[in-house]
């Protein structure tokens, strides 16, 4: 009997139209253009404004066109997963408002949050449905708002991160392309290192909470750096490793996009040139679980059917991981 296998049939991404550059920023805490783009390769980010505008407003966009693209109608989503570590709300997850704005119902549909990773847990998550031969058509997104939870006076923080989402349809494939092999790790005790601290049932909002700005995201730059810049080389090693892959054999590192630094480390670990490299984090910034399909969705004209692409991401938690798949259209 052939294998199921999980592929990627589309891609969808959708970034809000106000960009943020790296100029703006400069007027409102003490950094420069240079600073911004030596250490971190971002120029601009997206901001998403307006009242009561969520992460799902950016996940629906996405969605609705991924539809339109793959000629999918609503009733035949079997279940829509999102990465997110920005919810519109605790409750009800940012999969179901999705959903409704794009008028799927009844069908499954629920939160991931795993930091920067998210949408690589997400897309193992979704992939699984489709091998069990329980699902035919699951949607993945990865969305995130990050700019509801910077600290807009903390320099070391609010030049990295933007908003974004993307989107993607998995359906099952009998040719032996889609999701080959995937690494998923995590390791709470970095939990202090990257955490947004207030607002969860650890520390509900008070005054205090808000004072000593928990609400906003810690971030410890260094320590993750150095755990970021070995974890997501090991695992794409590792990934590549145990599929007898040379860096000659992968058309495309697709990795997640919190420093340029961090990304050009692990594809030298691999044995990528710099050609084979997905990047577009001088235009987002870091969009947290956006990042991945935000790349497909801009490299998706350069991928050919049959092309070895390496994900792999790593994140708060910490957590972090591969994902090896053959590019299926
Ligand atoms: N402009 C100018 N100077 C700055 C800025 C800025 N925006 N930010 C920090 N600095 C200063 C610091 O104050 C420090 O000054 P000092 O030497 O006088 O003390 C100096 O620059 C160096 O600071 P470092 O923190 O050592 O800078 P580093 O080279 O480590 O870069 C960065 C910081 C970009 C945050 C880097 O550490 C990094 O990318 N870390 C990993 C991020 C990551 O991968 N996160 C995981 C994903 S995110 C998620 O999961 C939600």
């Amino acid at each position: 009997m052939t294998k199921i296998i999980a592929a990627i049939t589309g891609v969808q991404g959708y970034v809000p139209e106000e960009v943020l550059t790296n100029a703006d920023l400069a007027k409102i805490v003490d950094t420069t253009d240079e600073w911004i783009i030596s250490r971190t390769g971002i120029k601009e980010r997206r901001i998403l404004r307006g009242e009561g505008q969520g992460t799902s407003v950016m996940g629906a966009e996405a969605v609705r066109k991924l539809l339109e693209k793959t000629n999918t109608k609503p009733e035949e989503v079997d279940l829509l997963i999102c990465a997110t570590v920005t919810p519109d709300h605790f409750f009800p997850s940012t999969a179901n408002l999705i959903c409704d704005k794009v008028g799927i119902s009844f069908n499954a549909s629920y939160d991931i949050a795993a930091a920067c990773s998210g949408f690589l847990n997400a897309l193992v998550t979704g992939a699984m449905f489709i091998e069990s031969g329980r699902y035919k058509k699951v949607i993945v997104v990865g969305a995130d708002k990050m700019s509801a939870i910077v600290d807009y006076t903390d320099r070391s923080t609010c030049v990295l991160f933007g908003d974004g989402a993307g989107a993607v349809m998995l359906e099952p494939s009998s040719d032996g392309l889609g999701l080959q092999d995937f690494i998923l790790k995590s390791d709470g005790s970095g939990a202090s290192h990257l955490i947004q601290k207030g607002g969860g049932s650890a520390y509900p909002p008070t005054h205090e909470t808000i004072d000593n700005k928990w609400h906003h995201i810690h971030q410890e730059g260094q320590a993750v750096f150095k755990f970021a810049v070995t974890r997501m080389a090991d695992v794409s090693a590792e990934i590549m490793e145990r599929n007898n892959l040379s860096g000659d054999d992968v058309a495309f590192l697709v990795p997640h996009q919190a420093n340029k630094r961090i990304i050009d480390a692990t594809a030298n670990r691999m044995g990528v040139g710099p050609e084979k490299v997905m990047l577009n984090i001088h235009k987002y910034g870091n969009t947290t679980a956006a990042t991945i399909p935000l790349c497909l969705w801009d490299y998706e004209s350069q991928l050919k059917k049959g092309d070895n692409l390496i994900l792999a991401a790593f994140g708060g938690g910490f957590t972090w991981g591969s994902v090896y798949l053959k590019w299926a259209y």
